[in-house]
């Protein structure tokens, strides 16, 4: 049941240290910190390529994983819709691996896909939270997050169970390849640790929250930025706003907005800027910049120093805690969903039935 929640989004939304810290520990071995590789990429050097498919939020943790996949793990990566790839002619290399990522495992997008991908030749692994589904069955490996069953139609702990899965494969395979090395692999595998414990603390104080999820449950168009790994968490955070409180939001990588979306900025449009203090945070701020001479609204989601930085110059901000910049993207998946939900309780839609969708999508 939901306990003494109000919905079960909000539930699994509290539920995330947890679903993270067994997602973590079945990809890293807890005594050893050594990280494993699930059939078919146990033999990594010869992976030459993983093409990542997905439909919703499951898409955006593939487009995550491609950051890391390429800079920790060195391996060629693609991420694509899984309702567009199976119309195209892909052309794929001989010893790719398709990773198929989905919640339910029953996403029918998802499935086509894949059986599509086997058809070209390559191996699949399955990246889901249901051991029993259709998905995992069809693949020739699983791996599994272990985000517990989730009820709520938008997705929240499987996605940042998806993630910490992709950053442990991701740290497996650099090591295995040697693209990184031992001391690299210690501190990546200390970050990924530390994040149960970030998340909680993330969740602990939620009153920055209240006024933001007000002035967005009011908003017609919402815009989040975000660049590099912060960039799939701001197309998440877009799409969690319009699933669950009907208000229109759009996802864009903050470099983008120059070339269209800055027109649409006036004093009635909220823009979420997600900037952890990272490789990408100059370019971001100068970006933020560009909003406010525009007179958008900013809500920055930053952590101390980025607070210090730029708090001044926002209308909202929410500190979080200090993070490696490689964990960022899932400890930023917090305050996106807190804001959708909140703004989704103050307007009173039904977080956990939102209209018109349903958990898994069983039609293409
Ligand atoms: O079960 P799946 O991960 O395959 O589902 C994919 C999408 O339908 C799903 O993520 C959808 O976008 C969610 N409602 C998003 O919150």
């Amino acid at each position: 049941g939901k306990g003494n929640f109000r919905h079960f989004m909000e539930k699994e939304i509290y539920d995330q240290p947890e679903a993270i810290a067994h997602t973590l520990h079945t990809v890293i071995d807890p005594g050893t910190g050594v990280a494993t590789l699930p059939y078919p990429l146990e033999d990594a050097e010869s992976v030459s390529k993983i093409t990542i498919l997905a439909a919703g939020t499951s898409f955006y943790s593939g487009l995550t994983a491609r950051y890391w996949l390429e800079s920790i793990g060195g391996v060629a990566c693609e991420v694509d819709l899984a309702s567009e790839f199976r119309d195209r002619k892909a052309v794929l290399p001989k010893g790719g691996v398709v990773i198929a990522v989905s919640q339910s495992g029953e996403s029918l997008d998802t499935l086509m896909a894949l059986r599509h991908g086997k058809s070209l030749g390559q191996k699949v692994l399955a990246l889901v939270n249901v051991p029993e589904s259709t998905i995992a069955r069809e693949s020739d490996g699983v791996l599994l997050t272990r985000a517990g069953p989730e009820f709520g139609v938008a997705s929240t702990k499987a996605f940042t169970a998806q993630l910490t899965a992709f950053l442990g494969l991701a740290i497996a395979l650099g090591q295995a390849r040697g693209h990184i090395d031992k001391d690299e692999v210690l501190r990546l595998v200390t970050a990924l640790e530390g994040v149960p414990g970030r998340v909680a603390e993330a969740l602990k104080d939620t009153s920055a929250y209240h006024a933001i999820a007000h002035e967005l449950s009011r908003a017609k168009d919402v815009l989040y930025l975000g660049r590099g790994l912060s960039y799939p968490i701001a197309l998440e955070g877009a799409l969690k706003l319009k699933e669950i409180t009907y208000v229109h939001a759009e996802g864009y990588a903050a470099g983008e907005m120059k070339h269209g979306p800055i027109a649409l900025i006036d004093e009635h449009v909220p823009v979420v800027i997600v900037a952890p203090s990272d490789g990408w945070f100059d370019k971001t701020a100068s970006n933020m910049a560009e909003v406010r001479a525009r007179g958008g609204r900013v809500i920055l989601l930053t952590d101390a120093h980025g607070a210090k930085e730029l708090g001044g110059s926002a209308d909202h901000l929410v500190v979080l805690p200090d993070v490696a910049p490689e964990v960022a993207p899932i400890l930023y998946s917090i305050p996106v969903q807190l804001l959708a939900y909140l703004a989704a309780v103050e307007k009173g839609t039904d977080a956990d039935q939102p209209r018109n969708l349903a958990k898994s999508v069983t039609v293409e």
